[in-house]
């Protein structure tokens, strides 16, 4: 039987453009709120000895968001699903992956044993915040797919902005695997910051000097977008003109988009991993991708 997607609350965009790649049925899930703020699934379709595609993002609310991926998980193997295949292509909780301080809750890896507490048999996600964590398998015990949207926003960027052979600045040591990716399609160098973290919004970044007319800066998350907006800063203290910005997951928490508008940005290109205005590049298809060698029936 062919495999069904579920989709579920914030990944509801994603889950029908991957239908519509795949061909696959779609199953709407019911979401909602009772009165009390607990929350109420259903899912609106037969899950029955199928692979059940479970398609959340995690943003915005992230608990929330949680909890309507576990209960729905649970719930479809109850309704005899014969998989589960979360996809979450922003996955939340990985950056507190350290008991940074005394008592702090690691949790990361709360939030992997859940998912596979919740009968998640295989996880497909975008750009993980793979930190301290090198690889996915550390983390999770179920099989990850872990793609990256560096090559979509780098060939976005070189096609529709014209920026090939612009140099590629990554705010800090994390984002060294996504800037070194789009700056391999722009065939652009690339330069990676070092950055303190005094608090949830206020960062300070390296000074550089670019000796360069226009930069790229990418990083994976946008969430206050204090570490961008302080990196577009310190370029253009040293000269550069236009900083244009690439990232997967743009959260724009707070006053992330005042800010960035403040340090004049020239251009924010984000994916789809989260539902936003800046999205140019979409992910579907490589999770679409992913899934044909992943889903199937019996
Ligand atoms: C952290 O290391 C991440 O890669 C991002 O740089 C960070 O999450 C961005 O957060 P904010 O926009 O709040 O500075």
């Amino acid at each position: 039987m062919r495999p069904v997607i579920l989709a579920l609350g914030a990944g509801t965009h994603l889950a029908v453009k991957i239908s519509r790649i795949t061909g696959y049925d779609l199953v709407p899930v019911e979401a909602r709120r009772f009165p009390d703020g607990e929350t109420y699934i259903r899912i609106g379709g037969d899950v029955e000895g199928r692979d059940a595609v479970l398609v959340q993002t995690m943003h915005p609310q992230p608990n929330e968001r949680l909890i309507e991926y576990l209960f729905t998980a649970v719930t479809a193997k109850e309704l005899g699903a014969r998989r589960v295949i979360g996809v979450v292509p922003y996955f939340p909780y990985a950056r507190q992956d350290s008991r940074f301080s005394e008592g702090e809750a690691v949790s990361s890896n709360i939030v992997a044993r859940l998912v596979e507490w919740s009968g998640t048999d295989a996880l497909v996600t975008v750009d993980l915040h793979l930190h301290r964590y090198r690889e996915p398998g550390e983390l999770f015990s179920v099989p990850v797919t872990n793609l990256s949207a560096g090559d979509l926003l780098g060939e976005y960027l070189k096609r529709e902005l014209g920026l090939d052979g612009t140099t590629v600045v990554g705010p800090d040591e994390e984002s060294r695997q996504w800037a070194e990716r789009v700056a391999r399609v722009l065939g652009s160098r690339f330069v990676v910051l070092t950055k303190e973290r005094r608090g949830a919004e206020d960062v300070e970044v390296s000074r550089v000097e670019l000796g360069e007319d226009r930069a790229v800066i990418v990083d994976d998350i946008i969430s206050t977008g204090a570490t961008v907006a302080e990196t577009v800063r310190v370029l253009r203290e040293s000269g550069v003109r236009e900083v244009y910005v690439a990232c997967t997951h743009s959260l724009l928490v707070s006053a992330a988009e005042y800010r960035l508008l403040s340090v004049g940005v020239a251009d924010l290109v984000t994916t789809d991993t989260v539902p936003n205005p800046y999205a140019r590049v979409s992910v579907a298809p490589l999770i679409a991708e992913a899934l044909k060698g992943m889903a199937g029936g019996a």
